[in-house]
């Protein structure tokens, strides 16, 4: 709503203070001002906010003007959230997040797998220095405990579904509930300078997990949790992982693929200059037996500092349930891991290489990796191990081939 003439302030100001319409704010930019206390949010985490929110979103999504939605200073309590497209205003939405969301402990006001849900947009751009406190404290003993058979499915804090040209940044996440970023069926989409927080033994709060995308980039990222760092599902091309820091946690993961009959491949992955500290998983590559046929290709990780990792360098196609006979039928080829260095804790093999007997691993490569036991560990490294597959290892080779 644009206000050009002084009827219309008045007109505006009176439907305020019935509560029922509220004034969008000119910024210092070109964007108008959608801000959620303007739309009955409340500071103080008392009150829920999450219809304001989405009132707010729909005010800005149905602009005709460049739109900016605001989260300004204060913690914002907030049960499940939907920002649905398609919008009229012209892209990127801009979601400025100044202060704190802090998920509901209560579980049954989530009726989805999420917390806070942005879907069917093209161009949104999340930003402002604010936070997701996903709360997960309260609830995590759920999943952990596995005498709860049917624990309810945890919901992720964010999650892009079908959302292109779209890009967030400088944001932080604590302790969500399941993971705490999802980016599903995007494409041209950009995740940068995050800062994700969960204990390391709290269960399933992968960093970022990224499935059905294309041409996305996850980079300069500090990510410690209780599983993966940055899990990278099933459908993704042309993705590129650089610049993360990873710890405590499962590390850099490509899988588990494989799991569903209606997976799709996995084609163009870089994982470039991350570091992992304290993690069980440096460069992960994981399927499930008794899969799907599936393809995996195009694979490179390079240039990762490695401290005191469990697993440094792993494909593991012997994921899941070991009771399945059938072997798994994604095949793995094209895969290069290069200039890897630093400790290991010595529980495991550096190298361990498991390819499936039914299509055994194509086109692995080593280069320049060096591993050597973690300061203080008592012992050497365990031989490499593999299995179905001739890798080729070339330059430095620490240590040694399989
Ligand atoms: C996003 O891009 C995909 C593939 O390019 C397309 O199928 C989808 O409709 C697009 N979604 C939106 C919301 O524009
Ligand atoms: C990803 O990064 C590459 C270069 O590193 C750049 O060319 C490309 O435009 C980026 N894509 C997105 C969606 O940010
Ligand atoms: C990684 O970080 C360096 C230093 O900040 C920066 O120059 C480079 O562009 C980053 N790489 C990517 C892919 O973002
Ligand atoms: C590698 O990533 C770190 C941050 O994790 C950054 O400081 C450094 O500049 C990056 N180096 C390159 C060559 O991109
Ligand atoms: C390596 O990690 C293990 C836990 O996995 C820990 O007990 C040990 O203290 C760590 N060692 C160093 C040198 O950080």
């Amino acid at each position: 709503m644009e206000i050009k003439a002084g009827i219309f302030v008045i007109l505006g100001i009176a439907l305020l203070s019935t509560g029922v319409e509220c004034i969008p704010r000119r910024g210092l930019s070109a964007a108008t001002v959608f801000d959620i206390t303007s739309f009955g949010a409340k500071p103080g985490g008392k009150k829920d906010s999450a219809l304001a929110m989405i009132r707010t979103w729909n005010k800005a999504c149905e602009s005709t003007e460049a739109a900016k939605v605001v989260i300004p200073e204060g913690e914002f309590r907030a049960g499940e959230v939907v920002f649905q497209g398609p919008c009229t205003a012209p892209k990127p939405i801009v979601i400025e997040i100044q202060g704190t969301l802090l998920a509901d402990t209560d579980l049954s006001v989530f009726t989805s797998n999420y917390w806070v849900s942005i879907e069917h947009v093209d161009g949104v751009e999340v930003t402002g220095g604010g936070t997701f406190n996903g709360r997960g404290e309260d609830v995590w003993q759920f999943d952990a405990d596995e005498k709860i058979k049917n624990a309810p499915l945890l919901p992720v804090s964010l999650v892009f579904q079908n959302a292109n040209h779209s890009s967030i940044h400088g944001i932080k996440f604590v302790n969500s509930k399941g993971f705490h970023m999802k980016v599903s069926d995007c494409s041209e989409f950009s995740v940068s300078k995050l800062h994700i927080s969960a204990p390391g033994n709290s269960p399933n709060t992968d960093g970022v997990h990224i499935s059905g995308s294309t041409n996305v980039n996850v980079t300069d990222l500090v990510v410690g949790t209780g599983d993966d760092c940055v899990s990278i599902g099933d459908g993704n091309t042309n993705l590129l992982v650089a610049n993360v820091t990873c710890g405590p946690g499962h590390g850099i993961s490509i899988g588990s693929l494989g799991k569903r009959e209606q997976e799709t491949d996995v084609n163009g992955v870089t994982v470039r200059n991350c570091t992992l500290i304290g993690t069980s998983n440096g460069a992960r590559i994981k399927t499930f037996r008794a899969s799907p046929k599936l393809k995996a290709s195009s694979i490179v990780f390079e240039d990762l500092i490695l401290q005191n990792v469990t697993n440094p360098i792993i494909i593991d196609q012997d994921y899941g349930s070991k009771s399945k006979i059938e072997p798994s039928n994604v095949e793995i080829s094209n895969v290069h891991f290069r200039n890897i260095k630093g400790t290991a804790a010595i529980r495991k093999p550096a190298i361990t290489l498991t390819c499936s007997e039914s299509v055994p691993c194509k086109g692995v490569e080593l280069s320049d990796i060096d591993i050597v036991p973690v300061e203080g560990a008592k012992g050497k490294l365990k031989p490499n191990a593999c299995l179905n597959i001739k890798a080729v290892f070339k330059g430095k080779s620490n240590p040694g081939a399989c």
